[in-house]
């Protein structure tokens, strides 16, 4: 793949051609973009009277794990795609992003009441694993098939009258939700057989810790913009540590780019945000990336948090655009995407840490919207720079300018 390709010079049938080119898209599946999928919609949930559709476009320059990436991105707000595909460029430079993803385990959890002794239950369902575990694992025939399936169990004490088991369950490529709540449900009379006590809830947790995605880049401190502009975002980060009004936002950012790629493949961006901002409270809220200063000087940026997607089940496959925004990833695995996806979000909060410690966020919001005030006025794409150019210096955008320097180009 072109990883110089520049969609945002290009118009978007251009940007379509070459998308489907890049990603061999089939004339079907490149229409899909066209949107008008209520048919489909009809079928996902309940009294549907339509579709709501998002942006969708493509960030550029990804390069994780030495392989070259086109992301889609499903957002709304102007400047989160150009960013991270800015920050990526600037990531190119010393090798990209070093991504890894676990094994993906989720945790069903299981909760026990009206215990006489919750010391004596515990030991009894510890006692019991392998036959909980073979009755789990009853649930998913072809789950077990491709090496899935419930693998372990965890008993916690909550307090003297409250249990909870967890069931560690290996779902491949799926989120797994369904599969694991369905085993959760299928254990309930064998767990009150062997404590004695009665259950209550049967449900996966959304704080997935043993299904955490990581990654890692090197910024060059030239392309940042020198060593002070690295320390600066070093400061924007001691602040964001510090601080958890700041610390929000800082995360905030980070999903910005997540949740756009979440919800472009289908998966379920409020599963990932419960999981984020709960392991960002694990030991009072803290941001999900990490930076320091290397001995050259450069920036090292990293991140590490739950991300529970799937690249098969839920609506990765039944959504026509999900499954060609899969396609157009090309990935082959819940792992690789999960890396992909803690990368875009490392991406777009380098991304936003430079521009607030240098010149701020509103420059880059003007430039696009000044580019969009331009388009709208009837301006070529091809001399739209430089018009938006003049609209900003000026401090003038409107259409009626936009209008009135091209005549005057003209
Ligand atoms: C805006 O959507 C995201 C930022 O506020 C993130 C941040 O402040 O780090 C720019």
């Amino acid at each position: 793949m072109d990883s110089k390709i520049q969609l945002y010079k290009m118009s978007l049938d251009e940007r379509r051609k070459t998308i489907k080119e890049l990603a061999n898209l089939t004339d079907e599946e490149i229409l899909y973009y066209n949107g008008n999928l209520t048919n489909i919609a009809d079928k996902m949930a309940e009294n549907v009277i339509g579709t709501y559709e998002l942006p969708l476009g493509i960030a550029t320059n990804f390069l994780i794990n030495g392989k070259d990436y086109l992301i889609p991105m499903a957002i709304e707000e102007a400047s989160v795609i150009a960013a991270a595909s800015n920050a990526a460029k600037i990531a190119r430079i010393k090798g990209g992003f070093t991504a890894y993803a676990d094994e993906p385990f989720m945790l069903g959890q299981i909760q026990v009441l009206n215990l006489d002794d919750v010391e004596v239950a515990q030991i009894e369902i510890l006692r019991h694993k392998k036959e909980i575990i073979e009755l789990a694992n009853t649930c998913d025939a072809t789950l077990v098939k491709f090496g899935g399936g419930c693998k372990d169990i965890e008993v916690r004490k909550i307090d003297e009258g409250m249990l909870v088991v967890h069931l560690l369950v290996d779902c491949r490529d799926a989120m797994g939700a369904n599969a694991v709540n369905t085993m959760t449900e299928k254990v309930k009379e064998k767990i009150e057989e062997l404590t004695g006590g009665n259950v209550l809830l049967r449900i996966i947790t959304n704080l997935a810790i043993y299904r955490k995605a990581y990654s890692y880049a090197t910024y060059d401190k030239d392309a940042l913009g020198g060593e002070e502009v690295v320390d600066k975002i070093l400061k924007a980060y001691e602040f964001a540590e510090s601080d958890i009004f700041r610390c929000a936002t800082h995360n905030k950012g980070i999903m910005n780019g997540i949740d756009a790629l979440i919800i472009a493949t289908g998966n379920d961006f409020r599963a990932i945000e419960a999981g984020a901002h709960s392991y960002a409270a694990m030991q009072g809220y803290a941001p999900l990336t990490h930076y320091s200063k290397d001995k050259d000087g450069n920036l090292v940026g990293s991140i590490a948090m739950p991300m529970a997607v799937g690249t098969i089940g839920g609506a990765t496959k039944i959504h026509p655009q999900a499954r060609t925004n899969l396609k157009i990833l090309n990935v082959k695995s819940a792992g690789e995407l999960a890396g992909i996806a803690v990368s875009l979000g490392l991406a777009q909060n380098l991304a936003a840490l430079r521009a607030l410690a240098t010149e701020g966020i509103q420059r880059g919001h003007m430039e696009l919207h000044a580019r969009n005030v331009a388009i709208s006025a009837g301006v070529p794409i091809e001399i739209a720079d430089k018009i938006v150019k003049i609209m900003i210096k000026d401090k003038k955008i409107t259409m009626d300018y936009a209008k009135e320097i091209f005549e005057k180009i003209k």
